[in-house]
Formats: C-alpha cells, sequence, structure tokens
C-alpha cells in the first residue's frame, strides 16, 4: 500500500531496545540471494552508503570499509554542505534551514532493516527503512520523518529513497509519453548533470513520464548481459525521478513524490510516510531485472497476481456511449460464442438528469439509465448468466461532470482553487472530487460498495479516472495545508481502496486512466490489472507494450483485439496480427463482434481456444524479450517460458513490410538447453503449414539458431496482408 497508517510519534520514540544491535558500529548488509545493499552506520556519523548490486560475502564487505572504498551520504539532508542534490530538506520552526542527520541506531525486525537519524541539534528525525524480498531480489526502501519541534516544521523535500552507482558507461532507460503513446521507451547514457524524469499530474502521472529506471552499467542497456539496476517509485501521482552525474565516483539516484509546490507542514506528533522505491539489480542484462519485477509484482502487488485471467470482450470501441440493453446482451452472447469468459459494459450507462450520452455530462451520477437499459443492471446479469459469462461495468468514481446532480449539490466538494473559476477536463466538463474530504471519499467508497452489494453478480470493475490534476486547490483543506493538496488526494483515494478491498476482495478491478496514465506499483495493489493505453492498434502496441515490459508483467497487461482500420491509427491491420499481439497480454476484445464476418468470427474462436492453451505460460511465465522494436529490425520478438521450462509461447510480428528483406533471425532464450521440444503454430492461417511444425528441436539448438519465420503468410491473394505474424507454442516432450 502507498501510504502506512500514521504511526504517532510518541510509539516512535519509545522503540524498543531489543531490536537495536550494536548501538555504535554498524556495517548493515542489506541482502537477497543475489544482491546486496552496503552502508555504514555508526553512531553519531553521517549514514554512508557502499554498495548496492552484486551479492557480496561478509569477507568482501570488510576488505571494502578497511580499504577507504569510495562512499556516500546515503540519505544527504540539505543545509549544511549542501553542494550535490539532496533526498530531504525542512524548515524548522524557529525558520532555520538546515538539517545535520546522523545514526541513533539500527533495527531489524523479520526482512526489514531500519536505521534511525537525528539532527544533530533540533528533535528532528527520519527514518530510512529497506524490506528485502528474497525470492524476487527486490529491495523496497521508503522513509518516516517526524519531528518533536514546538509547532510545525515545513518539509520541502522528502524522497523514498536514495541509491549511488558506480560511475561508469552507465545508461538509463525510461519510459515516457502521453494518451495513446504511453510507455514508449529512451535509452541513453546518462548525461553529465542533473537528468529529471518527473510528472507533475497528481492524477494521470504517465501521460507524461512514468516513475521508473533502469540503469546499465555496462554501456548500451542489452536484453542477456551486464549489471543492470531497476527501479520503481511506487506511487501514482506527481513524482520525481533525479539522476546526478556529478564528476564524482558516483551517479547519484533520488526517487520519491514530487515535492514541487507541495510543501508538507508536518506536525508534532505526526509521522510523514513516503511511498516506497523498489530496486533490484540483475547480472544479467535488463531481462532479468524485469523478471525479477514481474515475480515481484505479481506475488506482493497485483491483486490476485497468483490467478488467471479471463477472456473478455469491452464494449467500449464497440459501442462507445451508445449503451443499449439489446446491443450489451448481443455482444455478451456473442463473446461466449467466441469462448470468452466476461463481458464488461463501459461508459454510458448511467444518468437520470443528464444522460451520459456523450463525455461531457453525468460523471457522479451513478444511477441507471432505464432508457438504455430498462431492465437495468439485474437485467443484464440476469443476460450475463444466460450467455454463460460473467459481467463486469465501468466507473469512474473520483470524477464528476459540472452537469450532474452531485455537482449540483455539491459544488464544494471538488478540487478548485479559491477566488478561481472551475479548470474543467474531458468534455469541457470534467473536476474531480476533492478525496481529502472524507466525504468524498465515502461517496467513492459507496459507489463501489453499492454497486456490488445491490448486484453481487458484478465480477468485474473497470476503474476509470480520466482528469488531469488541472488545478492546485482543495475546497476542504485549510488553508495553511492548501500544500498536502496533491499528497492528500492520494491518501484519500487510498483509504477508500482499503475499505473497498476490505469489503469486496475478490472483484477483479481494472486500473485504467485514459488508457495507461496509472500504470505504477503504487497503486496495483488494488487492482488485478492494468489498461496499457487507449490506443489498441496492434503495431503501435508492440511498441506500448514492450515499453511497459520493462517493469509490469503481462498478467496485468490488458490488451484487445479491435477493429480495422484502428480508431487512434486509422491503420489496417489483419485480425491474425492484431490478435498475435493482443494474446501477447491479457487477451481481450473492443469491438463489435456483430460487425466481424462468419469467417472472422470462426478464426477469432480458434484463437481465443489456442490463447488458453498458452495463457498460464504468458500470464505467469517468465518474460524473454528477444528483439525490441525500438531498434527497427523490421521484426519484434519476445517468449514467454513456464517457470518449469516444459512450455513456452513464442512470439513474432513483422513491425515494417518490405519485399526481398533481409529479416533477422531471432535465437530463443529462457529454455531448457537439454530439454526437446515440440513446435505448434498457434492462430495460424496459413494454407500451408511452417516447415517446422510438429517437428522437435532441443532448447539448445532453438536458443542458439531461432527458427526462420518467413516474411509472409501463405494464403488466398484476397487474405494476403502486410505485417505478418506468428505465434507458437513450445512444449517439452
Ligand atoms: C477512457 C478510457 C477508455 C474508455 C473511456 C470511456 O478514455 O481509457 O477505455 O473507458 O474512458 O469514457
Amino acid at each position: 500500500m502507498t501510504f502506512k497508517p500514521t504511526m504517532a510519534f510518541a510509539s516512535l520514540l519509545a522503540l524498543p531496545a531489543i531490536g537495536i544491535i550494536n548501538a555504535t558500529a554498524e556495517t548493515v548488509h542489506v541482502s537477497t540471494p543475489a544482491t546486496s545493499l552496503v552502508l555504514k552506520a555508526d553512531k553519531g556519523k553521517e549514514l554512508r552508503f557502499y554498495h548496492y548490486g552484486d551479492k557480496l560475502t561478509d569477507a568482501d564487505i570488510k576488505s571494502m570499509l578497511s580499504s577507504s572504498s569510495p562512499s556516500v551520504n546515503a540519505y544527504a539532508p540539505y543545509g549544511m554542505n549542501t553542494r550535490r542534490e539532496t533526498a530531504v530538506a525542512a524548515v524548522h520552526t524557529d525558520g532555520n534551514m538546515t538539517l545535520d542527520l546522523v545514526v541513533d541506531g539500527v533495527e531489524h525486525d523479520g526482512n526489514t532493516t531500519s536505521i534511525n537519524l537525528k539532527d544533530k541539534y533540533y528533535p528532528f528525525y527520519v527514518r530510512l527503512n529497506y524490506r528485502t524480498y528474497p525470492d524476487d531480489d527486490i529491495i523496497e526502501m521508503w522513509s518516516e520523518i517526524y519531528h518533536g519541534e514546538k509547532g510545525t516544521v515545513d518539509l520541502t523535500q522528502y524522497a523514498s529513497g536514495y541509491i549511488a552507482l558506480p560511475y561508469g558507461d552507465v545508461w538509463s532507460s525510461n519510459l515516457f509519453g502521453e494518451w495513446a503513446k504511453e510507455g514508449w521507451l529512451e535509452e541513453m547514457p546518462v548525461p553529465h548533470g542533473l537528468k529529471v524524469v518527473k510528472s507533475r499530474d497528481a492524477l494521470r502521472p504517465n501521460h507524461a513520464a512514468h516513475g521508473e529506471m533502469m540503469f546499465s552499467l555496462d554501456g548500451k542497456p542489452k536484453e542477456k548481459s551486464g549489471r543492470v539496476i531497476g527501479a520503481a517509485l511506487c506511487y501514482p501521482g506527481s513524482f520525481k525521478l533525479r539522476t546526478l552525474n556529478d564528476n564524482s565516483n558516483w551517479i547519484h539516484f533520488f526517487a520519491g513524490i514530487n515535492e514541487e509546490n507541495s510543501p508538507y507542514k508536518l506536525e508534532k506528533g505526526e509521522t510523514f510516510t513516503t511511498p516506497t522505491l523498489a530496486v533490484t539489480y540483475s547480472d544479467k542484462g535488463l531481462g532479468q531485472a524485469s523478471r525479477n519485477f514481474h515475480r515481484w509484482g505479481r506475488a506482493n502487488k497485483l491483486a490476485h497476481g497468483d490467478k488467471l485471467r479471463d477472456v473478455l470482450l469491452n464494449s467500449w470501441e464497440g459501442v462507445y456511449f451508445d449503451v443499449k440493453e439489446n446491443e450489451m446482451v448481443q455482444m455478451m452472447e456473442d463473446i461466449a460464442s467466441l469462448g470468452g469468459e466476461l463481458f464488461v459494459m463501459d461508459d454510458g450507462w448511467f444518468g437520470d438528469k443528464y444522460p451520459r450520452d456523450h463525455r461531457s455530462q453525468g460523471l457522479g451520477d451513478w444511477v441507471v439509465n432505464t432508457t438504455k437499459l430498462p431492465n437495468g443492471i439485474k437485467g443484464l446479469t440476469d443476460a450475463a448468466k444466460k450467455a454463460g459469462v460473467k459481467f463486469g461495468i465501468w466507473i469512474e468514481p473520483e470524477m464528476l461532470d459540472e452537469k450532474s446532480e452531485l455537482y449540483e449539490k455539491h459544488p464544494e466538494y471538488i478540487i478548485k482553487a479559491s477566488n478561481r473559476p472551475n479548470v474543467r477536463g474531458r468534455g469541457d466538463a470534467q473536476v474531480a472530487l476533492d478525496l481529502a474530504n472524507p466525504k468524498c471519499q465515502d461517496i467513492v467508497f459507496t459507489i463501489v460498495d453499492t454497486l456490488l452489494t445491490k448486484y453481487p453478480e458484478i465480477a468485474y470493475i473497470k476503474w476509470d479516472a480520466n482528469n488531469a490534476m488541472a488545478v492546485h486547490g482543495s475546497q476542504y483543506l485549510p488553508a495553511s495545508k492548501q500544500g498536502h493538496n496533491n499528497i492528500e488526494y492520494w491518501r484519500g483515494l487510498t483509504k477508500a481502496l482499503d475499505r473497498i478491498r476490505e469489503k469486496h476482495p475478490d472483484v477483479v478491478i481494472q486500473a485504467c486512466s485514459s488508457g495507461g496514465g496509472r500504470v505504477n506499483y503504487g497503486y496495483l495493489p488494488w487492482f488485478d490489472e492494468y489498461w496499457t493505453s487507449d490506443n489498441t492498434d496492434a503495431l503501435q502496441r508492440v511498441y506500448i507494450q514492450w515499453g511497459t515490459s520493462y517493469f509490469f508483467p503481462a498478467i496485468g497487461m490488458g490488451s484487445h483485439i479491435s477493429a480495422a482500420p484502428n480508431h487512434q491509427t486509422g491503420r489496417r491491420t489483419s485480425l491474425k496480427y492484431r490478435t498475435d499481439v493482443a494474446m501477447a497480454g491479457r487477451l481481450g476484445m473492443e469491438l463489435q463482434p456483430k460487425d466481424m464476418s462468419d469467417a472472422e468470427k470462426e478464426q477469432t474462436r480458434r484463437a481465443i481456444a489456442d490463447y488458453k492453451t498458452i495463457r498460464p505460460t504468458v500470464q505467469l511465465g517468465d518474460l524473454y524479450r528477444l528483439q525490441s522494436p525500438f531498434d527497427k529490425k523490421g521484426v519484434a520478438s519476445l517468449m514467454y517460458v513456464s517457470p518449469e521450462k516444459d512450455r513456452a509461447a513464442f512470439f513474432w510480428w513483422k513491425t515494417e513490410s518490405m519485399a526481398a528483406e533481409q529479416l533477422h533471425r531471432v535465437p530463443m532464450d529462457g529454455l531448457d538447453p537439454d530439454k526437446t521440444y515440440r513446435v505448434t503454430e498457434l492462430n495460424r492461417i496459413d494454407q500451408k503449414a511452417l516447415p517446422f511444425e510438429g517437428k522437435t528441436f532441443t532448447g539448445r539448438a532453438l536458443m542458439s539458431n531461432g527458427l526462420p519465420m518467413p516474411a509472409f503468410h501463405n494464403v488466398d491473394k484476397a487474405d494476403a496482408t502486410d505485417f505478418s505474424s506468428r505465434v507458437l507454442l513450445l512444449e517439452a516432450l
């Protein structure tokens, strides 16, 4: 969870002595099976950072510490000898703007090591926490800040964590983008000076940048070799990642909430707990770092990360706002007949005084529009039952339209600056609830609770959030705490989400935010999956899904077959290609099936059946990226391998289409070299089988040579397509 319950100041002062070991000098070795983080915590001195990376032995650490190895302040405070970037800054009650933090003690509690820092003069304290996840080689860090000064201390900087990378040919890989282009990959040598990746949008941060970063320490990022440090800030609000390359022995990395315009008034007795920063280390390139995040994400972050996801049909691109009962029922029957398991009714089903016929009204009034749905939601859940599929529904509980009954009754419930007009978002109508306000938190809880209590058949919720934090201002917070606006929003939403999950632990919830605006580990604990992007164009999705896979697992990656021409790019790609791209994530559909021909339906029926045979491998297996679309080689390819290495799903998509093209051969990865695998093509459209269909190969041969893919499909001229693609199932004999 992003925010822990506030800890009382008194209880922190009364920490039991039991956990404190070696109170005067301590080497802190936070380790997982393959990684080590080494700090030196000498009581009364600065906390020093020595190492994060390869697993070190006690002897390694001893020689490192006894040989004047370089070290650096592990959580640099602002004010004394401040020449570099800092992690924490505060203004004391007497106006003094300096911090001078030294170690007060170290505690160990299960998998968590905490280091208490205190100011040399002021009663100001920071507790740095490092929690290990041994199964995944992940260390999660966060800080708790509190004080005993008389009055309020202004916190002006509050990083979640810091790590230092040894200086060298270090490259960064991070994701940027905006609506319909989320998860775009950018890789570059870490420049000298400060590289800042940040978002100022407290509601949909990823539409500017993403809060994750990979560092390749041995030159240009590679998938299978080289040392890599991965970092994921677990916070879905405005964030800041700072990478400082400052002519020292180190490259410094700080991550946390974007503190700009968010000074925090910390009361005496209150603890400010930052979100966490999760880091991992791999000596086998980017691929292993991603797999660490995926395993950790499934086991510790996503809701129900061990349960297979259903194949679904979502109504959005099929009917948009034009929801009608008979068409909803027809769509349910269609997805059931195609082998799908869930139907999701998207936007457009609600609103009485202001029917949700378009994007400019109705948000906030979660009452069924009985003109569109005469038999209400019960009529739909009954129909879903009859059709043999589960039923899901779209909501956007944090937002309102000005044209809504809720807004008319309670204009004081929205984010708004005093003495300023509303700043409207989507549809020139949308505003956000002021979730600092407990009444607004209740509204969010009640929307979900009412739906799920009244209609227990609802198995799935698509939770959308389409507004940016367009304006700074809480109508609930006092004038002195307007700086808390962005932070209190997330605290409020977290409280509502906790209540929802406590009462409704089993419902599947998708995190959507104008597409992928909130794909972040700080948000996913309440959610089963994320809508990667509103862009359903298969070719562009190859890129978006590639970037997203750096940090996030396929089990959560909603990926839908949509219509051609694509509604976002206008591109026409074959049903085969659209399906093959969607099969690499959590497969779904997003179109009106009644517009499909019988042949297309039959092809899709077979593809869904094929997907079910690889679903556990895609959703719970290990990802091996083979050929990046960002390398522009005309082909992209990746594969998933089951943990036992007895099954694999191989994906290969053309990313350009030229005649007489020299195609890169793609060696496979992740297989057991000594196992023999039988190859079967899935979602096959070719009249003639591939030359290797049904044949067997050792893992060694497949990882050494790959399989040569023909550039085009063997189909009738009338069915010829550009952008060929292949999905192969590999089964160990
Ligand atoms: C957002 C979502 C879409 C769809 C619409 C509905 O844009 O990202 O998938 O749900 O809202 O209005």
